[in-house]
């Protein structure tokens, strides 16, 4: 495969970055990935504004993100991957200097990576069965809106979670179910669809993002509510959201089922539904020749 690192595109095999790279050292950078659908980036714009976003946060120069939909159209190219599924990973660094706590000087240039890959997609009963999850304390930091790379909890949880038999590890932070390791959450509590607020300390997903802005539309209102530990066993509907997860149900949790134990109705429409959004993006950006806004 060929990526994209700091102004070249090379074979992967000869892509490296300098031991003193503030990515390797700190964990001082941000990161995305997005999904592409038959050769289109679904929803790149949205990737792209948390990415900058995620920069302006860690007090990094943002002009790097103007260019990345064109270095990924190439990438796209030159590896052969205008057909089936893919996906686009992208980091940003602080670059590399001499290790030391705070910043290097302000003309470090920053280290870029964009890389694609196909993208092999989880076993289709993940989808049609559901999968199962653990829960976990949060021991992540307060900043979880910030894409960093710094993701050694969430690393941490995943690991327990696959010891486990299970797809997913759900955090728990002030006595509430917040957002998996890798993707968000949903519930159906008390009868109602309900998802941490982006304000809780979660990652504010594009796919969570997106399922709060349509779902209504098709009649399926959803609350930003806590999910709280304690009135965890009634919740009747789980599922996850995320780029690679989509919509995931999810029927056992700590070896308990979720509701009936199979995924739930509100669960499997909205399944749907996004196979519906995915169509409409591509038929959109079709016409517009990039990835369509929601
Ligand atoms: N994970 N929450 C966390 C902690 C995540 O890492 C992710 C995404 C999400 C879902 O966000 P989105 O819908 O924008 O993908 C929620 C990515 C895919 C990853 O780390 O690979």
């Amino acid at each position: 495969m060929i990526v994209y690192l700091n102004g070249s595109f090379i074979p992967h095999s000869e892509a490296k970055i300098s031991v003193d790279d503030r990515g390797f050292l700190f964990a001082d950078g941000v990161y995305e990935v997005a999904k592409i659908y038959e050769g289109r980036v679904f929803l790149f714009e949205q990737h792209l504004r948390r990415l900058r976003a995620g920069l302006t946060e860690l007090r990094m120069n943002t002009d790097v993100v103007d260019g990345i939909p064109a270095i990924t159209e190439r990438l796209l190219d030159e590896n052969d991957l205008r057909g089936g599924d893919a996906t686009v990973y992208i980091q940003v660094t602080r670059g590399a200097a001499p290790r030391a706590h705070a910043f290097p000087p302000a003309d470090t240039p920053q280290t870029v990576l964009i890389a694609v890959k196909p993208f092999k997609g989880h076993p289709a009963s993940y989808y049609t069965e559901g999968v199962g999850a653990i829960t976990v304390p949060d021991v992540r930091w307060s900043r979880c809106d910030i894409k960093s790379i710094s993701l050694l909890p969430n690393v941490l949880a995943n690991q327990q979670a696959k010891e486990n038999g299970a797809f997913e590890a759900l955090f728990i932070r002030d006595s509430n179910v917040i957002e998996g390791s890798h993707a968000n959450l949903f519930g159906v509590l008390d009868g109602k669809l309900v998802t941490c607020p982006a304000s809780g300390h979660i990652l504010n997903g594009i796919t969570r993002q997106l399922v709060l802005q349509r779902a209504p539309e098709a009649g399926i209102p959803v609350y930003e509510e806590f999910i709280p530990e304690a009135r965890f066993n009634e919740v009747t509907e789980l599922f996850l959201t995320g780029t690679t997860t989509e919509i995931m149900p999810v029927t056992r949790v700590d070896g308990k089922p979720v509701g009936a134990g199979v995924p739930g109705q509100i669960t499997k429409q909205l399944q749907q539904l996004f196979k519906t959004w995915v169509e409409e993006n591509l038929a959109a950006s079709a016409t517009s020749g990039h990835g369509a806004a929601l």
